[in-house]
């Protein structure tokens, strides 16, 4: 990842920072918009998910440019989802959510360049979520669907 990328993306989290909560809101309203099948994984009351939501970006984000020490941590955040239920499809859909809140938020200076900055950034943390995942033994619900095939006909 490259200086003025970890740059662009950084100077335009700071932006977002102060408007967190409502981004938060306009995050998971399209989240649940475009990907109504993964509502029931989230708790009813998402206050403290949307916390924990801003404080992970802003993390990763102020590390972004010694990305290697993230690693391990965002290495583990992708086996704990596997156990929310959480399939490789669905990084696409929490992808174009959260470019649609960066959007809203920055408006005018959403340029392009920070466009792809983001789009680079959550794609490398999104792979690295979902390479961790691959090696996580498959969820119970899984395992059940493989009993009853084997005994299935
Ligand atoms: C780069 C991508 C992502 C990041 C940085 C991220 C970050 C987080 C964090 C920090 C937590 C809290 C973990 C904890 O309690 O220790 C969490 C929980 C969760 N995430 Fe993600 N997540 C990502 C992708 C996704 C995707 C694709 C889904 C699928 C819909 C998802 C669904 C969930 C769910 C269901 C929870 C648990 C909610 C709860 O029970 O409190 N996440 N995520």
């Amino acid at each position: 990842m490259d200086a003025q990328t970890v740059s662009l993306v950084q100077n335009s989290f700071k932006k977002v920072e102060p408007i967190a909560a409502t981004a938060a809101d306009i995050f998971y309203d399209r989240l649940f918009e475009i990907a109504p099948e993964v509502k029931p994984m989230f708790p009813a009351v998402m206050t403290n998910q949307k916390e924990k939501l801003m404080q992970t970006l802003g993390v990763a984000v102020q590390n972004l440019h010694q990305v290697e020490t993230i690693v391990p941590v965002v290495q583990d955040l992708g086996r704990k989802h596997v156990s929310y239920g959480v399939q490789d499809a669905h990084y696409d859909k929490v992808g174009e959510a959260l470019i649609f809140t960066l959007e809203k938020g920055l408006g005018d200076d959403f340029t392009p360049d920070v466009k792809s900055a983001w789009v680079e950034t959550y794609t490398l943390v999104s792979m690295v979520m979902k390479e961790a995942a691959a090696e996580v033994p498959a969820p119970k619900a899984e395992k059940k669907g493989l009993f009853s095939r084997l005994f299935a006909s």
